[in-house]
């Protein structure tokens, strides 16, 4: 059994340690709001928060963050400013890459002192199909402005 601490929750699995994270959040406690996309580490789809970093939960195994706090978009309060901006901005096309672009964004704004929108924008490297990287960019202003009307 590997006990994991996802969304505030310890949860016992009984799965072996070399399983993907993504699977574990998806198949084992079925947490479908973080997607597969590629499975190499690529897209960003699976994006979640490991101890308050951005983790792409295809790439480490649930072994390598048992006792590590693991949040997933699930776990984001809504009124979490990146949630909100998105709602704001109207950003999804079909959404699917979404949650992997809120997760991302929302450890990036953590940081102190708050990066700003253009170093944000120039740094995301996740991949959307639906190539909506224009209200993605809208998004990403519009958390920041909140963020920084928060702080
Ligand atoms: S599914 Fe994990 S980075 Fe693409
Ligand atoms: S909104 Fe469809 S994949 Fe990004």
């Amino acid at each position: 059994m590997i006990s994991l601490s996802v969304n505030s929750k310890v949860q016992e699995l009984d799965v072996p340690g070399d399983t993907p994270l993504l699977w574990a959040l998806r198949d084992t406690l079925d947490l479908k709001g973080t997607k597969f996309g590629c499975g190499t580490g690529d897209c960003g789809c699976c994006t979640v928060h490991v101890d308050g970093e951005a983790v792409r939960s295809c790439t480490v195994t649930v072994e390598e963050v048992k006792g590590k706090k693991i949040t997933t978009i699930e776990g984001l309060p809504e009124n979490h400013p990146v949630k909100q901006a998105w709602l704001k901005e109207q950003v999804p096309q079909c959404g699917y890459c979404q949650p992997g672009f809120i997760m991302q964004l929302a450890a990036e704004l953590s940081l102190k002192p708050t990066p700003s929108a253009e170093q944000l924008i120039s740094q995301m490297d996740n991949i959307c199909r639906c190539s909506a990287y224009a209200s993605i960019k809208r998004g990403i202003k519009t958390a920041v402005q909140m963020t920084k009307k928060e702080a």
